[in-house]
């Protein structure tokens, strides 16, 4: 059962997928109608949240342990879905999420293989049952995601093997065979052609907001 009246995207994917680039695009078709948005993305946008992403991304802190890993992402989670998250949907907002609970899912539990029912029931907790309305998994091969990478900058996820991120792609693949708000996008496409497909399906899927 719906819990508010406002609408909840999410962007999932591997590092480099065009995550950042198609909330960019969305939030422009958006101002464009002049449709009220929120976007956070995660792990961060409050300022508590914003230092656990420090931990989280420090190259000081590749020993890392997965379950350290999972508590940390999952406790910026609860303070950004608190304080920003829940307050937005119940004003009736449109939200757009760069990230969501789904990466949790598919890097500490497909990837790094912590048990997935476990994290299934911390995502429920963390996210106080306010699932996305639509997630779009744009889907590349780990093989072009680091074609695409900035030699420069690169956090400590962006170093992690390929076959880690094999694990996340395929994750991301099985979470989507059960659950119809899941929705894949060849990511082979160029930017524009992602915008329209992602468009076409918020409009679809939005009609309240979107008229
Ligand atoms: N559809 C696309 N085709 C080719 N390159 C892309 C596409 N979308 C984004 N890029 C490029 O790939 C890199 C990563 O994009 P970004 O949106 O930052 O990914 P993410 O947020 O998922 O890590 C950037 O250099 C961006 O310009
Ligand atoms: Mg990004």
């Amino acid at each position: 059962m719906r819990k508010h009246n406002g609408f909840l995207v999410s962007f999932e994917g591997i590092d480099q997928c065009g995550k950042s680039t198609q909330v960019e695009r969305l939030t422009k078709r958006l101002e464009m109608r002049k449709i009220d948005f929120e976007v956070y993305r995660e792990p961060g946008s409050t300022t508590i949240s914003e230092q656990v992403r420090r931990i989280l991304l420090s190259s000081e802190n590749k020993l890392m342990e997965a379950r350290c890993e999972l508590m940390l992402y999952s406790a910026a989670r609860a303070q950004l879905v608190a304080e920003k998250i829940i307050p937005a949907l119940k004003n009736g907002s449109f939200v757009i999420l760069d990230r969501y609970y789904h990466s949790t899912t598919a890097y500490q539990g497909f990837a790094r293989g912590l048990p997935i029912d476990l994290i299934e029931r911390i995502n429920r907790e963390v996210s106080q049952g306010y699932a996305p309305d639509i997630v779009f998994i744009i889907d590349i091969l780990p093989e072009e995601a680091i074609h695409r990478r900035d030699e420069t900058g690169r956090d400590r996820l962006e170093q992690s093997s390929l076959e880690f991120f094999n694990r996340v792609r395929k994750g991301y693949l099985k979470m989507a065979e059960t659950d119809p708000n899941l929705i894949i996008v060849d990511g082979r496409m160029s930017p524009d052609e992602i915008e329209k497909q992602v468009w076409g399906i918020i409009t679809e899927k939005a009609v309240e907001f979107i008229r």
